[in-house]
């Protein structure tokens, strides 16, 4: 499952994968607007100057691991901006980002976030319910971390939020931005030789809410300090991708092994997973469409899982024929080459771009949907028809004139 960082293509990524190196060399290999979300649970930067003792004067199990050192804070902030950076740019533009810290780290990686363009949707407070306690008795019980939800930037107009399985899950009161949940513990908590195999492992519970509330079945999350995979398993729990990035070799093959283990959601019913009907979704893009827009065009060749051996082509009704003659959609077919019993093509299918670098087929129809909803948001929003005609240049008047005219045509009002 884990892969060297330096066989990584830098045209693709690769899902329900764990890369294994540092996330920054990682980052930067992956293409442009590829993933839905991203979840990142940082280092802490702690700087633990003393080991810290219980009043039997047993050590307590902080996190002191290597993977938490910096020289200073404006080192931390270095890498910070430096990993937040490559997640805007590795985000699609309908996407958004979940960053988890504690006090020791939150308000920088929040301040980082809104300098590179980042809008903060919200900040949730994960409440522990069992935390540990100060054993010093010098400061306050420590019984929290805080979540910050962003979107790309303010200007973004669509991300994902599913108001309604907030709602439904915190029975049927809109859910509020304080989580009750307890720590990791008991079977859920993965060890080694009897000690935690990882100093921090999130529960499952907080990623089920992360990962619901702002994801749909199908979805790629993108988790940059994987640890033992605690996102990779709730995400194919509930019918999503992940991709992970983990440098430590021993959370790796613990994590591959997590989520071998977690039976992957099977539903017919994308309602099951906690899809809930939006006008957007109920703007159904089918395949034909691109061809129909120009984002693919007949005689395109597609390669199912970037496996040059399954080679098919893309005929003027949007179907598609293998070598062998054999024909059908892109998830019919999907099926017939993998004999799995669901294939969503959208996924599965990839296409050489202009760069020459191979693309799947689902960034074709996110960018379809995105000019789509800047069509919708510019007529609703109180732009101008000079807004709506901006793209002709602004010395060719009788152009824009024109323009306008047929805006007007088309049912657009000042
Ligand atoms: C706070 S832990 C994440 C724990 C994870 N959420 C879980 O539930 O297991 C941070 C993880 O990031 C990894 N890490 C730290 N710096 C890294 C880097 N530069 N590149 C890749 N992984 C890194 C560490 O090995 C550690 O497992």
């Amino acid at each position: 499952m884990a892969k060297p960082a330096q066989s990584i293509s830098e045209s693709s990524l690769q899902i329900d994968h764990i890369y294994q190196g540092d996330c920054l060399e990682i980052l930067r290999g992956l293409p442009d607007a590829s993933v839905d979300l991203v979840f990142a649970d940082p280092p802490y930067n702690l700087q633990l100057q003393n080991m810290l003792l219980r009043p039997n004067n047993s050590r307590v199990d902080a996190v002191d691991d290597h993977w938490d050192q910096f020289a200073d804070f404006a080192a931390y902030d270095a890498f910070t901006r430096a990993w937040l950076g490559e997640c805007r740019r590795v985000l699609k533009d309908s996407g958004a980002l979940w960053v988890i810290g504690s006090y020791h780290n939150i308000f920088r990686v929040g301040a980082i976030l809104q300098d590179l363009g980042y809008w903060i949707l919200n900040d949730v407070i994960w409440e522990k319910v069992n935390p540990m306690p100060n054993f010093k008795g010098v400061r306050f019980t420590n019984a929290h971390e805080t979540l910050i939800w962003a979107k790309k930037s303010q200007a973004q107009k669509r991300y994902t939020f599913n108001y309604h399985a907030m709602k439904a899950l915190n029975d049927g009161k809109q859910m509020r931005s304080d989580w009750e949940i307890p720590l990791c513990t008991g079977k859920e908590r993965l060890t080694a030789n009897g000690e935690k195999l990882h100093p921090t492992q999130k529960p499952e519970a907080l990623l089920y809410r992360v990962i619901l509330a702002s994801t749909n079945p199908g979805d790629v999350i993108l988790d940059p300090f994987f640890g033992t995979g605690t996102t990779g398993a709730v995400a194919k729990r509930l019918g999503r991708h992940y991709t992970g990035i983990e440098r430590e070799t021993a959370y790796i093959e613990a994590a591959g092994a997590r989520i071998a283990a977690v039976e992957a959601a099977a539903a017919d019913d994308l309602a099951v997973l906690g899809a809930v009907p939006n006008k957007r979704a109920a703007k159904r893009t089918p395949f034909p469409s691109l061809l129909e827009n120009g984002l693919l065009l007949p005689g395109a060749a597609l390669y199912f899982d970037r496996d040059p051996e399954r080679m098919a082509i893309v005929l003027a009704d949007g179907s598609l024929r293998l070598a062998d003659g054999a024909s059908g959609s892109i998830h019919g077919l999907g099926r017939h080459l993998s004999g799995e019993a669901a294939v969503n093509g959208w996924l599965r299918w990839w296409y050489v771009g202009e760069d020459g670098k191979m693309q799947v087929i689902d960034g074709l129809r996110e960018r379809m949907r995105v000019q789509a909803d800047e069509t919708m948001v510019s007529g609703v929003s109180g732009k101008t028809l000079l807004d709506l005609a901006g793209s002709i240049p602004a010395d060719d008047l009788e152009r824009m004139e024109k323009a306008i005219e047929d805006l007007k045509r088309e049912g657009w009002r000042d």
